[in-house]
């Protein structure tokens, strides 16, 4: 079997991790095709190098642009690379721009697409990444959920017979990392300078454009994390480096320390050392979750519904909105009691992967 893996963005290079490794092991023919939507080394090459994935084997370098550029840029490089590949499987992963190019662009050469992380759904059609996955689960031909919810998705958009529960492949990757962090076989991570790792801290991210693009909302969502009562390391993603120097907010301003974001490795020894997590990312969201740390996710919604259960995860959609006292008083609540339980799997379903490939090849 050959599967050519199309990935461009961090995300989905943490999911690639745990698959090429899982191919690594089989007889398989395994392609990388690196899109280049994510370029700076801190997004990408990091990712490689920590990880220990191959290099690609191909590289589009298409780069940063419009959603429709970046998409079409995708596309247009594509045909030559399927052409000249001609694989069994094109494997996509999440929800970016890479992955719906990805998926077209197979779909319009016959060539059979599998969707990993397929079924996720926040119902916010504002969001790019929703557009992302409804349109890539329907062209797809092999659905490999990561939970229950997302296979009771894909049964409701009438997609059940093509879908299948893989079990959600970032586990497999953060609970090996978390074991490699604690046995000490990771140095300690770079954090922002101020956050002293041995104090209590909080970790945060933003880069969703809905908190990143408008101005006054970003300017509202940096003074509220300034204004908590711990320091807060804020891991600042291009996006919103490049926004707030172009509004003219300044993002180092009282609580809040910037630094720069961290390969893997550093950022699950940074949740670990923190006491808890600010974020409005979907991946971190499910990081705290997997580490034991309590999240606030700055959104209206999320589609890891499951970090919900028992408080692990709370959305705050404007974290402005609240009196300063409780935004407090929730983003530094300890890590709840409730049990957790494996609703995203035991960290094997890389391999269940390549197997529900196999399967579906063979009919
Ligand atoms: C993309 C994904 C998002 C994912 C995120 C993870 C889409 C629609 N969005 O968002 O789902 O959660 O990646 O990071 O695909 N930039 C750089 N250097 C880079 C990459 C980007 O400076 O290496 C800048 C670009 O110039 C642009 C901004 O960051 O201004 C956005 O990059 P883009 O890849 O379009 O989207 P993300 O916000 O990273």
């Amino acid at each position: 079997m050959k599967v050519l893996s199309v990935v461009g963005a961090r995300p989905q290079l943490v999911k690639l991790a745990p698959i090429a490794a899982a191919f690594a092991g089989t007889p398989h023919q395994h392609v990388i095709v690196h899109t280049g939507q994510h370029y700076d080394a801190d997004l990408s090459d990091v990712f490689f190098d920590g990880l220990g994935i191959p290099a690609p084997d191909v590289h589009l370098g298409v780069g940063s642009g419009s959603h429709g550029v970046q998409t079409g840029a995708v596309l247009a490089a594509m045909d030559k690379v399927l052409e000249d590949e001609r694989p069994d499987w094109v494997l996509v992963y999440g929800d970016t721009n890479s992955t719906v190019a990805g998926a077209l662009s197979a779909v319009k050469m016959h060539l059979p697409v599998a969707h990993l992380e397929a079924g996720l759904r926040s119902f916010n059609r504002r969001m790019p990444e929703e557009h992302n996955r409804v349109l890539t689960d329907h062209c797809a031909d092999l659905l490999l959920a990561p939970t229950e919810e997302a296979m009771r998705h894909l049964a409701d958009e009438g997609l059940a017979d093509r879908s299948r529960l893989a079990g959600d492949v970032m586990v497999d990757i953060c609970l090996r990392i978390r074991d490699a962090v604690k046995a000490g076989e990771h140095p300690a991570p770079a954090l922002p300078e101020g956050i002293d790792p041995a104090a209590p801290f909080l970790l945060a991210t933003l880069h969703r454009p809905d908190n990143t693009d408008d101005p006054e909302r970003l300017s509202a969502i940096l003074a509220s994390l300034a204004a908590l009562p711990v320091p807060v390391a804020l891991l600042a993603h291009p996006r919103l480096v490049a926004r707030a120097e172009e509004h003219g907010i300044k993002l180092q301003q009282g609580n809040l320390h910037v630094g720069r974001p961290l390969p893997y490795a550093g950022l699950v020894a940074a949740v670990l050392a923190s006491a808890g997590v600010v974020t409005d990312s979907g991946g971190l969201q499910k990081e705290a979750f997997l580490l034991g740390r309590a999240c606030s996710t700055v959104r209206p919604e999320t589609e890891w519904v499951e970090t919900l259960e028992g408080g692990w995860n709370v959305l705050v959609p404007d974290p402005q909105d609240l009196p300063a006292a409780e935004w407090a008083a929730l983003a530094t609540r300890p890590a709840p009691d409730a049990p957790r339980g494996t609703p995203y799997g035991e960290g094997t379903a890389a391999v269940r992967v390549v197997q529900l490939m196999e399967e579906a090849l063979r009919g």
